[in-house]
């Protein structure tokens, strides 16, 4: 048997590989580990959502598939969210559900690109697009990664990178590994070149709701074409603690949303419909819970940029709500020998930055959304401890 062998190049899933490092190995009591690898909320969705879920499942009706591009109801809240956050006139007719914001992007790609296209990813990217890209034959164009500009990228780079094949440029905000979050402006001069190249701007915003208030939406639904090549990815993963519900959602104009329904029809028929009736409630029910989330996650960010900065040896890249990107102390080492040392010797897991794509040996990504805030001054005791 030969599989493909675009899929077979790929490498494994990264955070499972990472926790190989650590799989049968037990870590002394007073020292045990602290998984900081994957980026998901370290609390379970608020109780009341979890009831209205348990008192939903005995209706038979929820069991059953929904439209492809998932239930009407939900359309029209996420458009409605939309249009008030952005000050823009969102449809429901332009939002699909899909099952997460990872198969967001696997249908968004694959209804733009196909097998000898390029698609423009910043670096450091955010490892599932890369492979992806890989799967389809779809070449990834590595964009500079700017530490000096505290991980956002520049406009002019991109605009070197488009070719003929080139068929979108993603960005990330707030990234994914960095936790940078691009402002408004860099977006929207993104956007004027992708509309003067035309090529897809596709924008993953799975962290936005961990902006802090006021932060600024980004204009871009506010302009007149905005359906005409841009496309916006999200996640109800993180916003409610639903990661295991699966439900994200893609956000693009007609033409498009019919081609990515032909390939949701395929490969999902619908997002899983009580992930479906979780976001509804989310939106509808949950604006106070996830205000006071955001807040205790900013605050988290907060200690732990400080418990960085004051430490020293650690070199603070950039940060945001759930990731911290920085520079490890061993400039000997590489990015996967920096984090084996760390787990290793401090019981720290993190992921290393060549995980993330090239010219990233010197950084390590931090989750520290993982864990509980009274962790957080264990971990900077054990980053201390390793950079001393
Ligand atoms: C940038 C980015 N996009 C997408 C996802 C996946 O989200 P979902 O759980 O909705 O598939 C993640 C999760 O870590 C992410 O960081």
């Amino acid at each position: 048997l030969r599989p493909n062998p675009l899929i077979a190049a790929v490498a494994a899933p990264p955070i499972a590989a990472a926790r190989g490092w650590v799989a049968g190995r037990a870590f002394p009591a007073d020292r045990p580990l602290i998984d900081l690898t994957q980026a998901v909320p370290g609390h379970p969705p608020p109780a009341d959502l979890a009831a209205h879920l348990a008192a939903r499942a005995g209706d038979p009706d929820v069991h059953r598939y929904t439209d492809i591009l998932g239930l009407p109801a939900l359309r029209a809240a996420h458009a409605a969210r939309l249009s008030t956050a952005y000050g823009a006139e969102v449809s429901a007719a332009a939002v699909g559900i899909v099952a997460g914001c990872n198969q967001a992007f696997c249908l968004a790609m694959m209804a733009l690109a196909r097998a000898g296209d390029e698609v423009i990813l910043p670096t450091p990217w955010y490892f599932n697009h890369r492979m992806w890209l890989d799967m389809l034959g779809v070449t990834a164009v590595p964009l500079p990664f700017r530490p000096e500009a505290a991980g956002v990228p520049a406009v002019a780079d991109a605009a070197r990178l488009i070719g003929p094949r080139t068929r979108a440029i993603v960005l990330v905000t707030p990234n994914n590994p960095t936790g940078a979050v691009y402002p408004p402006g860099v977006l929207r001069a993104f956007r004027a070149l992708a509309r003067e190249r035309g090529i897809a701007m596709v924008i993953d915003e799975t962290y936005k709701d961990f902006l802090a208030p006021g932060a600024g939406p980004h204009g871009l639904f506010a302009e007149s074409d905005w359906a005409d090549g841009l496309v916006q990815l999200y996640s109800f993963s993180k916003v409610y603690a639903l990661t295991g519900h699966r439900v994200g959602s893609v956000v693009a104009g007609p033409a498009l949303l019919a081609e990515i329904e032909k390939i949701m029809d395929c490969v999902g028929i619908c997002a899983p419909h009580l992930g479906q009736i979780a976001a509804l409630y989310g939106i509808r029910e949950l604006d106070p819970w996830v205000a006071a989330n955001g807040t205790d996650m900013r605050a988290r960010a907060d200690a732990f940029a400080a418990g960085l900065v004051r430490i020293g040896g650690w070199r603070l890249v950039s940060i945001g709500a759930y990731f911290a990107y920085v520079a490890h102390p061993w400039a000997e080492l590489t990015a996967e020998a920096a984090a084996r040392r760390l787990v290793d010797g401090w019981a720290v897991l993190s992921l290393p930055g060549s995980m993330f794509g090239p010219d990233q040996e010197r950084f390590l990504r931090l989750a520290f959304a993982n864990v509980s805030d009274e962790i957080v001054p264990e971990v900077i005791r054990r980053l201390a401890d390793a950079a001393a």
